[in-house]
């Protein structure tokens, strides 16, 4: 039987190479990542699927290279996943955003309109950030409230991807994810940063850790238990919208307790600094996700729980560091 081919925008980010992972592991799929170009070729997320998947050059602000890229893959698949993803980033590079956050996706989706196969499946990554100043417990049914430049740009993003299975008649799923996290997480991100960080502590390798805003809560998950749902959503019949959230909200502080009791560290107090540069001009407070319809209608679950996700975290940057000391 021949495989399928899922070609993804940011392989080399952490959730495209868990989707890589899963597909692969699938065994009835052949991988293609599109990479932007970089002056240094170590992608370390994709170092392990050398040889295992094919890199196609391509940037979401250029949209030949995108017509390119699915004209030399033939996808049953798209799962856009590329973006400037960091919504601290998004008030310094607002337009940057926009453009690859936001239109990026359009782009994507005119190549498959382009190259005329309507079979092509697509799906676009879309965030919890789009909710914004909500509050409350949040499902696909509630009126978005984005309040950074990547939160709009999600939207415009969210949006295109309904009108163009509305006005073109294509498959285009769009997954409202909350936040999820794993090993393989940018160090930017306060998850890693406080995984990075207890670890630098507890190797006697850094003294504190600097943070901005500790009260904010996040629906925490497992990267590897939400790409699973992102493949879910494209083996239905009809495309739609999906919330893959766990149902939990744990603040920066929770977090933190988590993650220094993991090396033996009950009072962590000594060890956090505040910097307001870490401070965000709007700030999302709290998000809290329902992912029930995903649950109903995918059979889809969270399988990690918050305290393991910790672990996981925590426990991966002891080893690396320790290689690395
Ligand atoms: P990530 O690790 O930051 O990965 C983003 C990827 O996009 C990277 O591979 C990056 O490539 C690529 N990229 C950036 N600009 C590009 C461009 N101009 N052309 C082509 N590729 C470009 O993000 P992630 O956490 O895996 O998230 C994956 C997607 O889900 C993103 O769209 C994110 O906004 C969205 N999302 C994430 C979460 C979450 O909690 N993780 C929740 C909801 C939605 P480089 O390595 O070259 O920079
Ligand atoms: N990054 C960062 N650094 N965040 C901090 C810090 C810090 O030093 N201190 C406190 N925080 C707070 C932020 O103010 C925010 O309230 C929370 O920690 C989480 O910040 P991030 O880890 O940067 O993630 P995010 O929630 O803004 O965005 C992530 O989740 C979105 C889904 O809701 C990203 O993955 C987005 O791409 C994703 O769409």
């Amino acid at each position: 039987m021949s495989k399928k081919r899922a070609l993804i925008t940011g392989i080399n980010g952490m959730d495209g190479s868990h989707l890589a992972d899963f597909l692969l592991a699938r065994g009835d799929y052949e991988v293609f990542g599109l990479e932007r170009r970089k002056a240094t070729y170590y992608s370390p997320n994709i170092a392990h699927l050398a040889g295992k998947i094919t890199l196609l050059k391509g940037d979401l602000s250029d949209q030949n290279s995108l017509l390119r890229a699915i004209k030399e893959c033939e996808p049953h698949e798209v799962y856009n996943l590329g973006a400037q993803s960091f919504v601290g980033e998004s008030w310094s590079m607002p337009e940057q955003t926009s453009d690859i956050t936001g239109l990026g996706a359009l782009r994507v989706l005119e190549a498959i309109r382009e190259h005329g196969n309507k079979d092509i499946k697509f799906y676009q990554a879309s965030s919890s950030e789009m909710l914004g100043k909500k509050g409350g417990v949040a499902n696909e049914e509630t009126t978005f409230y984005p309040c950074s430049p990547y939160g709009v740009s999600k939207l415009y993003a969210h949006w295109i991807t309904k009108n163009y299975r509305e006005s073109h008649g294509m498959f285009a799923v769009s997954g409202i994810l909350f936040n999820h996290e794993s090993e393989r997480r940018g160090h930017e991100f306060v998850t890693r940063k406080i995984s990075d960080g207890v670890a630098k502590i507890h190797l006697g390798l850094a003294d504190h850790i600097s943070l901005g805003n500790l009260d904010a809560s996040r629906d925490w998950g497992y990267a590897p238990d939400y790409v699973e749902g992102m493949w879910m959503m494209m083996q239905q019949e009809k495309s739609d919208d999906y919330v893959l959230a766990t149902g939990e909200t744990h603040s920066i502080r929770d977090f933190l307790d988590n993650a220094f009791n993991y090396v033996g560290i009950q009072d962590w107090s000594k060890y956090i600094k505040t910097d307001p540069k870490f401070l965000r001009p709007v700030e999302v407070s709290y998000l809290l996700g329902d992912a029930s319809k995903a649950r109903n209608i995918l059979g889809w679950k969270p399988k990690t729980p918050f305290k393991d996700l910790v672990n996981i975290m925590v426990k991966n940057d002891i080893k690396l560091l320790s290689q690395n000391k």
